[in-house]
């Protein structure tokens, strides 16, 4: 018995210590098996026990029963130890460093031609005007004719065009809105109301593209006359380019209006004295305007003897070229990035 009993407390001793070098879950296990199990080192020595005396019996199971609950004791803890140094492991390899700089997510905007109408449709939605649009594609009659642009007039080859027939074609211009707008209003006024959109002739070079935008603008009332077309005008330019702007009205002929003006801007650069921007005349030329013809007026149904009107038409990347000092209009159109970032 007391040999057994030796044995006993030998395999404890050594199970302890071995337990103790573990590292590994799986080993662990293994060794469990390799000591408490059923054909394991413990249950290998109870097998003498046959050979024991009645009396030897019950010590022998007794101290083999205290090592087995010790020796569980030692497995549970040390499987606790490893699961928890598993754990943490895993969440060090798993931790986000909030420090680390992270990827930058590009934010696009609005392309300047976008933001240059946008900021005029807001400038005369603050004067009480509506917004229009109208197609791209156009008959003759709203693009010329009822313009007082008959057929073979000189006037329109100022405007090489496409034509799509003989009578259908890409507008233009922004005002056969004028006429579109005339004919769905009429008889009623006043009339007040600005028309952006895309226009096309047959033009290519650096400040002339087969794709331009235009801004149309068209009122009509009682009592309207050339100082209201100037009064708005230089509140437009005002608020576009800085308060301290000025503007100058030059004779011009457009077939649509009587009389017609060019309307220039005071050069922003060198505030008026002459530069290079200007070509040292202090002035920018910026749009076309006038008093709405009186045939245009009738034609659409007006009475030109009780009302009158006055229209403009703006370019918008002419305007947007003077605003950011751009001189090669196709840059608008290239989609390079790197022009587009600078906005
Ligand atoms: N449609 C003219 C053009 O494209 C610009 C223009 C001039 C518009 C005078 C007008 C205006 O409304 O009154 O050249």
């Amino acid at each position: 018995m007391e040999q057994m009993l030796e044995a006993l407390k030998k395999i404890e001793s050594e199970a302890k210590t071995v337990f103790g070098r573990v590292s590994d879950r799986d080993e662990l296990n293994n060794l469990r098996i390799r000591y408490l199990g059923k054909k394991g080192e413990l249950t290998g020595i109870l097998k003498g026990m046959g050979k024991l005396s009645g009396e030897d019996r019950p010590k022998v199971g007794q101290l083999a029963n205290e090592i087995r609950q010790t020796l569980e004791e030692v497995i549970s803890r040390k499987s606790e130890e490893l699961e928890e140094a598993a754990l943490k492991q895993q969440i060090e390899a798993e931790k986000i460093d909030v420090t680390l700089a992270g990827t930058k997510i590009e934010c696009g905007h609005f392309h300047p031609l976008t933001r240059i109408i946008d900021e005029i449709k807001d400038i005369f939605l603050g004067m009480g005007y509506e917004i229009g649009e109208g197609p791209e594609i156009e008959n003759d009659y709203n693009n010329f004719e009822g313009l007082n642009l008959p057929k073979d007039h000189p006037a329109r080859d100022m405007q090489d065009s496409f034509y799509i027939s003989e009578d259908i074609l890409l507008r233009t211009h922004t005002s056969p809105m004028q006429v579109r707008t005339m004919a769905a209003k009429v008889p009623e006024y006043p009339v007040k109301v600005i028309c952006p959109g895309r226009v096309f002739r047959r033009d290519d070079d650096a400040t002339h593209s087969p794709m331009f935008h235009q801004i149309e603008g068209l009122v009509i009332d009682e009592n309207i006359s050339m100082a209201d077309l100037k009064g708005t005008l230089l509140k437009v330019m005002q608020q576009l380019f800085g308060p301290d702007r000025e503007i100058r009205l030059r004779p011009s002929y457009f077939p649509f209006t009587e009389p017609s003006t060019e309307v220039d801007v005071s050069c922003g650069i060198c505030g008026g004295k002459g530069c290079r921007t200007c070509s040292d005349s202090g002035w920018l030329e910026i749009l076309g305007a006038g008093m709405v013809h009186p045939h245009v007026l009738e034609m659409a149904g007006y009475d030109s003897t009780k009302l009158q009107g006055f229209a403009f038409g703006f370019g918008v990347e002419r305007i947007a070229m003077l605003k950011y000092g751009i001189d090669d209009l196709r840059v608008f159109y290239d989609n390079d990035v790197r022009f587009l970032g600078e906005f």
